[in-house]
């Protein structure tokens, strides 16, 4: 997520706003920089890298002026370089914007209302500064900025100035957090409350849909496009600036499971073609012709991307009939691949820099395969060095356990299998009813979450043993993997997952009053088998907790541990079932008072071997 801060006041704004960004460092971010206004003359310095080189660039020479914007900037479209870093100009450099979020359809606003503007950048944000100072021209900056967003489709928290009405800074909302903050003759602007509780501990938060007018002794809130003042009054934030970088959620953890409920949509949004049921990935880079003659899939990753691929061959497979391996990257590069120029292999990855899988990708390469990446952070080496691809836009991922970008990688994983699947085939109908699905899960996503306090409590129970064994079948056994996953790295408590089916080879040796059990048992064509392994449970005498659909009275009649999450077609479960077992893994990871946001002998990138 980008990082926003803005200044109004009295005093002089260039080191308010260099410790501004200081303080939104953590929400990580890839270049930087500033604006001021003084007068009518705007200074702007941007860098490269971290906030020191900002500051060097500065070199002491403190731009003047009293207002001023900042950003920290996490790439999403367009390379890491000094000229896509914000604030961004309008054509006559009249305007100044700084932006997080994602403007879909720049590329069309650019072909239908700017066709003659020539552009700096490669950025999404820089479209949108153009045509907010193309309205400028004959509106008043409120109503400019608020034509232009009419226009946009897409996430905006955004920070716009003009020469021309120097006395204040528009601040606007949708789907990006920002939070004003009130001081005695001064105000601020950022992209949440860190950076504000230096100056002051009033702060107003901007709602989606939200337009203000903040000048040093007042800020003015509308709905966008609409001129009856709301009054809100300013929250009193105690928080401590920790405290206030995780949004008032104790670990990053908690928050970034919470995220899930928004991110999921930065996953799919513009991506979804329903008038073909199907759907369609900017930087694929291959022609519908050249994708239908892929007759092999190869996912490659490692840990909890792995597991993510384990769904993604159910999904390939399912949906569009084409064979499709997982491989885990330490073993692929070490074995003697069978590749050829009808193989498309994607590596998917967070970071983009786990060396395992990037090693394996180029031994693709190598091989002649068609490859592309599936990752988190823009620029990394596995993206780079992939041949095109597809963002995953989970957003800056702090905690190393991972788990916004697990659920939106198992997002785009659907796309492709739907888009393979459209090209194969799939029926419209069924490629509409994945769509139709795929926009209800942020909500299905949220109603679990709301079941937090009950999960909490049953993960405090089972937090005492030793052991855990994790079931599932079908497409869910792979979050039973998961499960098991977050639940090792988390509380240290050991834990393995296996196929529900292979319980009889085995693996009921290990059943007694001392081995607790998690079990997925949502209603889809494998739920009354795994009633029948639920059975042998009970009659081992193991706890088990169930992972089940909402409404399922049957389940009750093995146990009162129950997770319920709400229905939807089988092929989108793993994104649902995986949630309850996150926060199964968190709460039992803080009963026993691990450190939740940076497990021991655990790295977030693994670039070694
Ligand atoms: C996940 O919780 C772990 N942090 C780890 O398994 C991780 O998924 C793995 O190291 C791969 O990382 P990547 O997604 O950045 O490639």
């Amino acid at each position: 997520m980008c990082g926003i801060i803005g200044y109004i006041g009295e005093k002089p704004a260039g080191k308010i706003l260099l410790n501004g960004l200081r303080k939104l460092e953590y929400r990580g971010y890839d270049s930087a920089g500033m604006l001021l206004l003084n007068k009518d003359k705007f200074t702007r310095i941007r860098s490269v890298g971290d906030i020191d080189k900002l500051e060097k660039k500065i070199n002491g020479q403190w731009p003047k002026g009293k207002m001023g914007i900042a950003h920290t900037r996490w790439a999403t479209h367009g390379g890491v370089t000094e000229k896509n870093a914000h604030p961004h100009f309008g054509r006559a450099k009249e305007v100044a914007i700084i932006h997080n979020g994602i403007i879909e359809n720049y590329r069309e606003l650019k072909e239908k209302y700017l066709k003659n503007h020539k552009f700096s950048s490669q950025t999404d944000t820089e479209v949108l500064a153009h045509l907010i100072e193309k309205y400028h021209q004959k509106h008043p900056l409120k109503k400019a900025v608020e034509s232009a967003l009419k226009k946009v489709h897409g996430t905006f928290g955004l920070a716009v100035i003009s020469k021309k009405e120097p006395d204040k800074i528009i601040a606007g909302r949708s789907g990006s957090p920002l939070a004003i903050g009130v001081g005695d003759n001064q105000y601020f602007l950022a992209s949440d409350a860190t950076p504000l509780l230096t100056h002051t501990r009033k702060i107003i938060y901007l709602d989606d849909g939200e337009i203000a007018i903040i000048k040093k002794n007042n800020s003015y809130i509308y709905k966008i496009g609409n001129n009856n003042q709301i009054n809100k009054k300013a929250q009193n934030i105690d928080w401590n600036t920790e405290e206030a970088q995780k949004g008032g959620f104790p670990h990053f953890m908690i928050k970034e499971i919470y995220d899930q409920r928004e991110v999921f949509m930065d996953a799919i949004r513009g991506r979804l073609r329903p008038k073909e049921g199907s759907a369609q990935m900017g930087g694929f880079n291959l022609k519908d012709k050249e994708a239908q003659k892929i007759d092999r899939i190869i996912l490659l990753a490692c840990g909890t991307a792995y597991y993510s691929c384990l769904v993604g061959k159910y999904l390939f497979e399912r949906l569009a009939q084409i064979p499709t391996e997982a491989e885990i990257g330490s073993e692929y590069r070490y074995r003697n691949p069978v590749i050829d120029n009808k193989t498309l292999v994607f590596s998917v990855s967070q970071s983009g820099e786990t060396l395992d899988t990037l090693v394996s990708q180029r031994e693709a390469k190598r091989k002649g395969a068609y490859v592309r990446g599936i990752v988190n952070v823009v620029g990394s080496t596995i993206a780079r060095e992939a041949d095109g691809g597809t963002y995953i836009h989970a957003g800056p991922e702090l905690s190393v356990a991972s788990s916004k970008a697990f659920t939106n990688m198992l997002a785009i994983l659907t796309l492709y299998a739907l888009y393979f699947g459209r090209l194969h085939k799939m029926s419209f109908e069924t490629g509409n009813k994945i769509i139709k699905e795929l926009e209800k899960i942020p909500g299905k996503i949220n109603l679990i979450l709301k079941q937090n306090e009950k999960i909490k409590k049953i993960a405090y129970k089972y937090s005492k043993y030793q052991n855990m064994l994790y079931l599932g079948r079908g497409i869910n056994y792979p979050i039973a993997l998961e499960g098991s996953h977050k639940l090792k790295e988390l509380s240290y408590i050991h834990s393995e997952a296996y196929p529900a089916g292979e319980m009889k080879h085995g693996v009921n040796a290990l059943l007694d009053k001392d081995f607790p059990v998690a079990a997925i048992a949502t209603k889809n064509n494998l739920y009354e088998k795994m009633i029948s392994n639920l059975e042998e449970i009970k009659a081992r005498k193991s706890p088990f907790f169930v992972i089940a659909t909402k409404g399922d009275k049957n389940i009750q009649r093995m146990t009162s541990d129950i997770i319920y999450v709400p229905k939807t077609i089988e092929i989108l479960e793993p994104i649902l079932n995986v949630i309850p077992l996150q926060l199964f893994a968190y709460h039992c990871a803080v009963k026993l008072k691990r450190n939740v946001d940076r497990p021991r002998n655990l790295a977030k990138s693994v670039t070694v071997e």
